[in-house]
């Protein structure tokens, strides 16, 4: 096969990744995708850090078992625990995750911005180190947010039992001026109009949403192209395998994947 028809691989925990693979779809019309959701084992997000590496690394090694020509490593759990290791065993480009602190931290206002991501996430020395980089590492509230991810895998979306969750992992912040919340977990994407409907009505500020779904289809793209890998013409196409129970998960990743 050449390799311009290989596909991209993209994995997750779970179903969370399918956000960036919407944003990777949209944006790359003509390249074949495999998505993989490691749904038996999520979430990583509560899980010790060598656990999440080791189940990374598998999702890595089945996608390259599948022949893709790069992986995007659609979980910022993931990318934070697993990356370097990775990126070690691997020989094709490998794109990844990283939560939007920065765009965030260059927004106007003399709020606090809320970090919302997995235990996990907040914990990794990776995303430790990236928000010393910002000139204000102080003005980030890292806000661990248990259970959401619980509640999309189960493809439950209504609105109070969102609620519910965000009010304790939020709540505690209730009339605070808040500039902006940064979404540093993929499955938290498709609830953004929840996130930014609950921070309107308790925090006062702009509340501006951030996320790395773009800037990250935006690297796949450019690293593809520098590897001449872009498929430039004909249809594209997209797959999906999970670890878990396949007639649960296909309809909930189609309903994703279009939601
Ligand atoms: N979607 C994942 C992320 O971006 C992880 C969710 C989980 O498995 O806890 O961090």
């Amino acid at each position: 096969m050449h390799m311009h028809n290989a596909p991209v691989g993209v994995f997750d925990s779970g179903l969370g990744g399918v956000s960036v693979l919407k944003e990777a779809v949209r944006c790359l019309p003509h390249e074949h995708f495999i998505y993989y959701g490691d749904n038996l084992h999520a979430p990583y997000g509560d899980r010790p850090e060598q656990e999440i590496t080791r189940l990374s690394a598998q999702c890595a090694d089945i996608l390259t078992e599948k022949g893709v020509k790069a992986l995007l490593v659609a979980c910022n759990t993931a990318t934070g625990a697993a990356i370097r290791l990775i990126r070690s065993k691997l020989d094709v480009p490998v794109v990844s995750m990283e939560p939007a602190i920065k765009p965030a931290c260059q927004s106007p206002g003399n709020g606090k911005i809320l970090m919302c991501a997995t235990y996990a996430t907040t914990q990794l020395e990776r995303y430790k180190k990236l928000k010393t980089r910002m000139p204000d590492p102080e003005r980030i509230i890292d806000v661990p947010c248990p259970g959401i991810v619980d509640i999309i895998e189960q493809g439950n979306f209504c609105y109070s039992a969102f609620e519910k969750a965000l009010d304790k992992c939020l709540g505690r912040y209730e009339g605070a001026l808040i500039d902006g919340l940064v979404l540093g977990c993929t499955h938290y994407i498709f609830i953004k109009d929840v996130f930014y409907r609950y921070a309107r009505s308790r925090f006062r500020g702009q509340c501006r949403m951030f996320d790395g779904n773009a800037a990250t289809v935006r690297q796949l793209t450019r690293v593809l192209s520098a590897n001449d890998m872009l498929k430039v013409c004909g249809t594209g196409s997209v797959s999906f395998f999970t670890s878990g129970d396949r007639a649960k998960y296909q309809p909930l990743f189609n309903m994703l994947l279009h939601y």
